[in-house]
């Protein structure tokens, strides 16, 4: 093995921080914005649906983004100083656009005979919060993440990672993993529950994955989890 080699092999064993969770919430930002397009206004239930749906889709992505905060900024600005910010500035920006799409939610949720034009207006700001956040997370993986592994070991990598799972109460990582599972690929799917798995008491992995599936779940069921999540 040369020098190059070696470092290429090192690099390829550090942990990608952004990948998963990203894909995941590719995936759900894409879904909730097809899913507010498609709303009749008109039915009562489909619209209270929806909106629970968008509350939930916020709670999400505010919690990803203070893991990012806390334990990835954190931990970049303590070795590279102003290394994470203009991804802070974008996620003081995110701040605001929930705060606004919750008002336009509740413009929604209280409107009669214009309902459909307050729908639109949502459907339309959501639909800019997506392109701000497809490009911000972009600039995440491509940027943020060649610094941290410029500036921290596999293990320290990895280490952040940790600190970020552990602190996710398994009813809030069940809705974390509707979105990474729905994003992720087949065998990714598998590779992650595997590891989740050994890692967690019976108990609480079986009710985490029914929380995630709504029903009763068993390990390598991977057509049902498909179904539930995809
Ligand atoms: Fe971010």
């Amino acid at each position: 093995m040369n020098a190059e080699t070696k470092i290429t092999a090192e690099a390829q064993a550090k942990e990608d921080l952004y990948y998963m969770v990203h894909k995941g919430i590719r995936f759900a930002n894409a879904r909730m914005l097809v899913a507010i397009g498609q709303t009749d206004p008109a039915d009562d239930a489909a619209v209270d649906a929806t909106l629970a749906r968008l509350a939930e889709h916020l709670e999400i992505s505010r919690s990803h983004l203070e893991h990012e905060n806390s334990a990835i900024h954190t931990a970049i600005e303590a070795r590279c100083p102003g290394g994470s910010d203009h991804a802070s500035e974008d996620h003081g920006e995110h701040l605001n656009s929930f705060e606004e799409l919750a008002r336009l939610a509740e413009d929604v949720a209280s409107a009669t005979i214009d309902r459909a034009a307050k729908l639109r207006r949502l459907y339309q700001r959501f639909a800019l919060f997506v392109a701000d956040d497809f490009a911000h997370m972009h600039e995440e993986e491509t940027e943020l993440q060649p610094l941290i592994e410029k500036h921290f070991s596999a293990e320290e990598i990895a280490g952040i990672h940790q600190r970020i799972v552990q602190n996710i109460p398994p009813m809030k990582m069940a809705k974390f993993l509707r979105f990474m599972l729905g994003g992720a690929s087949p065998a990714e799917r598998i590779g992650m529950l595997t590891g989740m798995q050994t890692g967690m008491p019976a108990d609480i992995f079986n009710g985490m994955m029914e929380a995630v599936t709504g029903a009763k779940w068993r390990m390598g069921d991977w057509d049902a989890l498909e179904r539930a999540v995809c």
